[in-house]
């Protein structure tokens, strides 16, 4: 194996870089590599200074997270107590920080004496992501060195500053001129600090934090953001530490750290959110596709429709610098969709999220039109007029007689067969469906719907192309509502069905968000206003239910949980068994989202699994025999729930035969 740590040693500087490609994870043997050049440096007396770098630019992108609850996490060199040993070295060590330092990699940094970036360069500490804490000195050595309230706010943020905004508020000393000149530009920065006889740490801007701080501070902290970070513990552990910064010495704050970094470790929680992130590297992978497919490319975009949707899908290609031709087919729904986008726009400038120059530089990305004709060259163009299958399907007459040859046509539908809409044209293999979940500019979720037609390549470009635009793709085979609307419509029906019980709407609602979810069901409608009790919709729900001899009933919350996840996770495993989706946890990204189930529970697959798949079997059939003929009619566990658990298996799969998976999902 070759070392993960290059050394070089030049004029006095030992140049040290991090080799352990792709992203410099510190993982055991880089941890042990760099331990022993950092040793060989601080003993050679022909070393003056020390800079630290990614031998390929990237500096590193932190903790190997596949470690993380191993004992490989902290194997030794433990990274807490080889950053310590860095501080340690009474020679200046400088961290040349290329593309990324992130969580243990700008820990990595800060226990460095002084810090250059390249100018493209990120930085961020984004363990609250995963339900951790920054665990290597980050929440004790950043509140020294930018302060308390900064260090706090980019912890529980976990946002990545770019390399200016990281100049600014004091995490790096310079920005190189280039990212070519990055190294350069830090060996004539090691020289500056040894011409100049400058310590091998600066002393700490900020000491004491909490001398910046008044006295109820993290009291008043905590009550201003608790109810924004609902029942995620992580925030909670970090506010814990950095309090710890402001009132012990740094050794005792650094073990204070360890304490809290292994709570956040072993928690459920941590263990969700980290289902979370390797689901996400799954999601998109087809069997059946690979780098080897080739992939059409993608310069223009088309939109018809400027409605809700039309205006949110352009915008997220404008935003990534792909220009956008939208199509309406009246000037006046055009003037409107184009000033509504334009009006987003204003609000982020005002907002401080934009400057101006972006505003105006995305405006001119965006074309409107009302003629066919000038979707003649789009390489892809996506239908977001109304819901109607005739609308959509003369859409798509059109764009077959205008569309050049390869381009992809793709319809975002939230429920219409793609199959349908693809066999009025006579190439329903660049036919693809993209459901983008509304507002379509902000989450995060897109579902490719894929048909038995649809090529493979033009699956593999809209993959690659939902990434390049900043979503998680979920692939999802054709049916009514896809994978999200229809666990969606099961989960709904449950809902609607405990207010006719005896259920109050705000009750129901109030269970659902109480898990975590952003909205219970009742609640969705009021995604623009205000959710309130409504006492006229408990008198509208009695009589139904008296129509239908629907027995009306005091209904505890455990209940309404019960009832509603047991059929959301139901619906979520029959729709694996029939080849819909391809995997458990694309079940749980798509609810993660689109549809606001709390990542740290897991997606609620995933939280079926916490549960217990006997128990949640045993939970439907206990409701099938209370519930009566409704009871018979859907509570019926899924047959590959019943499978799984006969097989005696914890976690839920699809039981194909893997030689059938590409045949489920790719045209043959
Ligand atoms: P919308 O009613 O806001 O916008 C539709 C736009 O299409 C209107 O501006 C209309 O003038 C235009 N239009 C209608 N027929 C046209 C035609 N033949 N040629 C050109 N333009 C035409 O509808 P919305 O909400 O944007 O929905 C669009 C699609 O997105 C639908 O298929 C919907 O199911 C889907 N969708 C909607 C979501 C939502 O939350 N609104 C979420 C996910 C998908």
């Amino acid at each position: 194996m070759s070392n993960p740590v290059h050394y070089h040693l030049e004029d006095g500087l030992a140049l040290i870089g991090l080799a352990n490609p792709p992203l410099n994870t510190l993982d055991q043997p880089l941890r042990a590599a760099l331990a022993d050049a950092c040793e060989r440096a601080a003993a050679d007396p022909a070393v003056r200074a020390i800079i630290l770098h990614g031998a390929d630019s990237l500096f590193s992108a932190g903790a190997d997270i596949g470690e993380l609850g191993s004992p490989a996490s902290c194997a030794v060199p433990a990274l807490p107590d080889l950053l310590t040993r860095l501080t340690r070295i009474d020679k200046p060590l400088i961290a040349a920080i290329g593309k990324l330092a992130l969580g243990g990699g700008l820990e990595l940094a800060l226990a460095c004496g002084y810090r250059i970036g390249a100018p493209d360069a990120r930085v961020g500490l984004p363990e609250v992501n995963l339900g951790l804490i920054p665990g290597a000195g980050g929440t004790q050595r950043l509140p020294r060195l930018i302060g308390a309230e900064p260090a706090l706010n980019i912890m529980l943020s976990g946002e990545q500053l770019d390399a200016e905004r990281a100049r600014l508020v004091g995490i790096l000393d310079r920005v190189a001129d280039s990212a070519e000149s990055l190294l350069d530009n830090a060996r004539a920065y090691a020289h500056e600090l040894l011409c100049a006889s400058a310590p091998a740490r600066r002393k700490e801007r900020y000491p004491h934090p909490a001398d910046e701080l008044h006295d109820e501070f993290f009291l008043d902290f905590r009550v201003e953001h608790e109810s924004r970070w609902k029942g995620r513990l992580a925030p909670r552990l970090i506010l814990a530490a950095v309090e710890a910064a402001c009132v012990l010495p740094l050794e005792e704050g650094l073990i204070r750290e360890q304490a809290l970094f292994r709570q956040a470790e072993e928690s459920p929680q941590s263990a969700a959110l980290r289902h979370v992130f390797f689901a996400e590297r799954e999601a998109g992978k087809v069997p059946g596709i690979d780098a080897s497919t080739p992939l059409r490319s993608i310069g223009k975009i088309a939109v018809i429709g400027a409605g809700t949707m039309g205006g949110g899908i352009a915008m997220n290609f404008i935003n990534a610098g792909i220009p956008v031709t939208i199509l309406e087919s009246q000037g006046d729904d055009l003037d409107r969709g184009l000033e509504r986008i334009y009006q987003n726009y204003a609000s982020s400038l005002k907002r401080g999220k934009l400057r101006a120059e972006q505003v105006r530089q995305r405006m001119d990305l965006l074309t409107g039109t009302l003629d066919y004709a000038d979707l003649a060259d789009a390489d892809l163009v996506i239908e977001a007029v109304f819901e109607k299958l005739e609308i959509k399907q003369d859409v798509f007459r059109t764009l077959d007689r205008v569309c050049k040859p390869g381009a992809i046509l793709a319809t975002s539908t939230s429920s219409l067969d793609v199959d349908q809409i693809a066999g009025v044209t006579c190439r329903p293999e660049d036919v693809i469906g993209l459901h983008f979940s509304s507002p379509a500019n902000v989450m995060r979720l897109l579902e490719v719907i894929n048909t038995r037609k649809t090529a493979p390549d033009v699956l593999a470009t809209t993959l690659r192309l939902a990434r390049q635009i900043g979503k998680v793709p979920v692939v999802s085979g054709v049916c009514s509502g896809f994978i999200g609307n229809r666990m969606l419509e099961r989960c709904a029906r449950e809902a609607q069905r405990l207010v006719l019980e005896g259920a109050n709407p705000t009750q129901v609602d109030g269970v659902l968000t109480g898990l975590g979810l952003n909205m219970g069901v009742p609640g969705m409608p009021a995604l623009a206003g205000q959710r309130r009790e409504d006492f006229k919709v408990i008198t509208l729900a009695e009589r139904p239910a008296g129509e239908l001899q629907i027995p009306r009933r005091p209904i505890d919350d455990q209940e309404i949980h019960d009832r509603c996840l047991l059929m959301l996770i139901n619906e979520g495993i029959q729709l694996l068994d029939e080849g819909i989706a391809l995997r458990a946890s694309d079940i749980d990204l798509v609810w993660i989202n689109g549809y606001g189930f709390p990542a740290h529970l897991g997606g609620p697959l995933y939280y079926a699994e916490q549960l217990g798949l006997d128990k949640v079997v045993a939970g439907i059939q206990r409701y099938r025999k209370e519930l009566g003929a409704y009871g018979e009619m859907w509570f019926q566990p899924a047959p590959l729930l019943e499978r799984l658990v006969a097989a005696g298996k914890t976690r839920i799969e699809p039981l194909w035969p893997a030689a059938l998976q590409p045949a489920l999902f790719l045209a043959s």
